[in-house]
């Protein structure tokens, strides 16, 4: 890699200062942590296939006019990207009723929600990422109140998009997870979507099957993590089986 200076090293991504101000280069890891970095492995290629995966639908969403930090895909590990200040909030969009919702709330496993649910939690390894509401995120200023009704309206129209989307491509968007940055121009903030979207992030259940298409596969031994980020690959339609034989020598 060339040398130049890395801005910050997270669990499955590194960013580093960019060609221009106001830019980064984020790098896609193949490392895979769950349970804040207590379970941890490499699954080969995934950082190459997040790094497409990511892109497409990054892509798409700026066809619908959903703003994000992507500016372009560089090579096949890393994207260009606009520097933004990041809001320090996970927002987890979900349809259907599994993960930390069933195990908090002892709610059925695999229930249809009558109408999404999006949740907040704090960016914060150290406390375990808790759950917050709003009323937590404008006392303590994590983001003001419009921004914060931007972003639920950005989760929710994002929702609404990515379901249609992936549903065409026969797989149930289950939930996921989003993070917003302030991007400032002419001393302007607005409201985008950074970090990802990708199999790390989004649980994608194939709709014949029920066949898990996503992180679940490594969080819950299930083996085939690799195997099932390719299938998403595929289907999107952003990486052959020979580009991707290109660059990753062993089957996954
Ligand atoms: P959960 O059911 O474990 O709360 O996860 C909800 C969604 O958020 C799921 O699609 C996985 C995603 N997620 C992350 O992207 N990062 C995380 O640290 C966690 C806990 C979940």
């Amino acid at each position: 890699m060339k040398n130049r200076k890395k801005i910050y090293e997270g669990k499955a991504k590194i960013l580093y200062q960019g060609p221009e101000p106001n830019t980064l280069i984020q790098y896609f890891k193949d490392d895979a942590t769950a349970f804040n970095n207590k379970k941890k492995d490499q699954i080969p290629g995934k950082g190459v296939l997040n790094n497409f995966i990511s892109e497409l639908i990054m892509t798409r969403l700026k066809d619908v006019n959903i703003s994000n930090h992507l500016i372009k895909r560089m090579n096949m590990r890393e994207q260009l990207i606009k520097k933004l200040d990041i809001i320090p909030i996970e927002v987890v969009v979900r349809n259907i009723a599994t993960g930390s919702l069933v195990q908090r709330l002892g709610i059925k496993e695999g229930k249809v929600l009558n109408r999404p649910i999006i949740e907040f939690y704090l960016k914060n390894d150290k406390l375990n990422d808790p759950i917050i509401n709003e009323e937590h995120i404008i006392v303590f200023e994590w983001a003001t109140p419009n921004e914060l009704e931007e972003i639920i309206s950005l989760s929710s129209r994002i929702n609404d998009f990515l379901t249609g989307y992936f549903f065409s491509l026969n797989i149930r968007l289950v939930d996921f997870k989003l993070e917003f940055g302030r991007y400032w121009d002419n001393e302007e903030a607005s409201i985008i979507v950074a970090d990802e979207i990708s199999p790390d992030n989004c649980r994608l259940w194939d709709v014949k099957t029920n066949k898990k298409l996503d992180k679940d596969r490594f969080r819950q031994d299930l083996g085939e993590v690799g195997k099932a980020y390719k299938e998403v690959a595929y289907r999107l339609g952003v990486l052959s089986e020979n580009e991707f034989k290109k660059v990753i020598k062993n089957d996954l």
